[in-house]
């Protein structure tokens, strides 16, 4: 039978997929992933968890029934709450409020302890992140604060999982090590075991516009005007933490947060590999270096964890399109439809008055109504029409809109641009109307196309 003795000995042996779409044209060299969310916990940081508890346990520090303490944006607590669930340890963490909810919630299913914490705060706070952990540390008899920025068995984990199996997997071909940079372990650790197999390799590090790293790694000093608030979770810094050995790293490559989060949504759509914002992030980086790459070199790339933690974000179009990311997008009639609070048509019948058809506008604050017959869009009426004919003779107010409306507003699909509707509104017709899905008319007016468009 080949069976495993619990979970944590799934952790590793994640496989290399070629990237094939998404470089074509752009990049010589042969570009592997190394796609870590095969781990059980979704991520890369399933190796630092074991790592750390191990070496804690070994230290002398965890014993039976002990609490690990962590600042974490969610993966590394997901690995430690798989060993302490195996090794029978309680977990609390501490998070920032920038992680995904998901991430939080997750934690929790598998019984964690999790505490929230402002991301905008000073380093020495007392509700930074880092500060909370350090607090309960002192607080919780038998506690062990792992923390994975200082402790040095993040970057051995690599050093003895992730770098061998790079080796291995590529028959020591791999000329380039492509990742993104949190704390550092990932980069450091499997750094230093490929460079001493071979000291050609090449790391690149891909780091977030908004943190220190890459001017620290340029220059040697922490330049705190580069620091500003990100959205790409689990990467950059405001400090420099001690898993990392800049003489590992050869390059640093900054990216911003909507071509990271544009990444992720092709690497999904185009290469059918889900994964989260540091993964979009380390495939916008590796374009960006694509001067570095030549024909014949194998470039490792690490893809830190699994895109269904960021549904609610760089996979939701409303969070997109809020922060400007789906700017570029032509905006279509679903869009619009989509945003509108009110979707039911308010319509008007030509048996009605000039006058009922005003009352109706007025209550509901419209400027046009379509006027329907039997479920057949036969004309319209609006506000400009109604003073128009009002100025002419105050009688029609009592006319049936059969013999003062206008012309019906025009149907358009779903698919239809922003550009075209607004090239069919004009001063004689306001609105255009569209079927949805449901196959239920609605309209889209003027008013509809500015907000989308604002
Ligand atoms: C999603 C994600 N990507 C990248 C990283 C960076 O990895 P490392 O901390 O090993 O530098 C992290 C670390 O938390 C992460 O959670």
């Amino acid at each position: 039978m080949k069976v495993f003795n619990n979970i944590v000995e799934t952790i590793g042996n994640t496989p290399l997929v070629r990237l094939n779409k998404i470089g074509k044209g752009i990049l010589k060299a042969e570009i592997l992933l190394k796609v870590e969310y095969f781990n059980p916990g979704n991520s890369i940081k399933d190796r630092i968890g074991i790592s750390m508890v191990e070496e804690a346990e070994k230290r002398g520090e965890l014993k039976p029934g002990g609490t690990i303490i962590e600042c974490t944006s969610g993966n590394t607590g997901m690995g430690l709450a798989l060993a302490a669930a195996v090794r029978g340890y309680k977990c609390i963490f501490t998070t920032t409020d920038k992680q995904s909810k998901e991430k939080v919630d997750i934690l929790r299913a598998l019984g964690a302890e999790v505490i929230v914490c402002p991301t905008n705060v000073g380093h020495d706070d007392p509700r930074n992140y880092h500060q909370v952990a350090e607090r309960l540390l002192h607080e919780i008899p038998g506690a062990v604060f792992v923390n994975q920025y200082e402790n040095l068995s993040n970057r051995d984990a690599h050093y003895k999982t992730t770098g061998p199996e790079i080796w291995e997997q590529t028959d020591g071909k791999v000329t380039h090590y492509v990742t993104t940079i949190g704390t550092g372990g990932t980069v450091t650790g499997t750094s230093m075991y490929l460079k001493e197999k071979n000291p050609a390799i090449r790391t690149l590090g891909v780091d977030a516009y908004g943190s220190i790293l890459k001017k620290y790694k340029e220059t040697g000093a922490i330049d705190m005007t580069e620091a500003y608030p990100y959205l790409i979770e689990g990467i950059g810094q405001d400090i420099v933490p001690g898993n990392f050995d800049f003489k590992y790293i050869d390059f640093v490559e900054q990216v911003s947060d909507k071509d990271a989060a544009l990444m992720c949504r092709r690497l999904a759509r185009e290469e059918g590999i889900f994964v989260g914002f540091s993964g979009g992030a380390v495939v916008q980086g590796l374009l960006q270096m694509k001067d570095q790459f030549k024909e014949g070199d194998v470039v490792v790339v690490i893809l830190h964890d699994h895109g269904s933690r960021y549904i609610a974000k760089i996979f939701n179009d409303d969070w997109m399109r809020d922060r400007g990311f789906l700017k570029d997008e032509p905006i279509t009639a679903k869009a619009i439809v989509d945003r509108k609070q009110i979707k039911e048509l308010v319509s008007a019948s030509p048996v009605d008055t000039v006058a009922d058809a005003f009352r109706k506008m007025k209550e509901l604050a419209l400027t046009q109504l379509p006027v329907i017959e039997g479920g057949k869009d036969v004309g319209s009426i609006t506000e400009n029409m109604i003073l128009h004919l009002l100025m002419e003779n105050p009688y029609y107010r009592d006319t049936k809109l059969a013999e003062v409306m206008g012309k019906p507003f025009p149907y358009v699909g779903l698919n239809h641009t922003a550009a075209e509707i607004s090239k069919l509104i004009s001063k004689e017709n306001s609105a255009v109307l569209v079927k949805t899905n449901m196959g239920e008319t609605t309209i889209i007016t003027e008013f509809d196309l500015i907000e989308a468009m604002a």
